[in-house]
């Protein structure tokens, strides 16, 4: 039979880890929700101009080749720089002067990874192209 003290001791001790996994679950249950709002997929809407073969959007370049439209993300695999130029079927980096091909391949250093392939939605009716980030 446990003694008056030891009882109190036991209950304490479980109250005590009661409060620390509320807290636990508590903060857990926010992390949760602010990492679902961080990764929440973007939508952003441009004009689309069909004569343009190369079109910079804010973070995208928009590439018509063929017939077909690709999207990349215009941010330097090397160190983030927005690239915002394309001479000579490459698309040129300003900071350190890496470049890629329309594919998004890496064709000149420092970078040596593929710029992201981005989905998108042509509207063509309000001639818009929405591009999911
Ligand atoms: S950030 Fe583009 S080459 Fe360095």
């Amino acid at each position: 039979m446990l003694s008056h003290k030891e009882h109190n001791r036991r209950f304490f001790m479980k109250s005590a880890l009661a409060v620390v996994a509320l807290a636990f679950f508590g903060l857990w249950d926010k992390m949760l929700i602010r990492h679902k709002q961080i990764n929440k997929a973007a939508t952003f809407v441009f004009p689309l101009d069909l004569n343009k073969k190369i079109s910079f959007a804010e973070n995208f370049i928009i590439i018509r080749s063929k017939g077909n439209i690709k999207v990349l993300s215009s941010r330097c695999t090397h160190l983030g720089c927005r690239i915002n130029e394309a001479m000579n079927d490459q698309l040129i980096c300003p900071c350190h002067g890496s470049s890629y091909d329309f594919d998004g391949n890496a064709t000149k250093g420092p970078a040596v990874s593929p710029l992201a392939t981005k989905e998108f939605i042509i509207d063509k009716e309000n001639k818009t192209i929405s591009i999911i980030s």
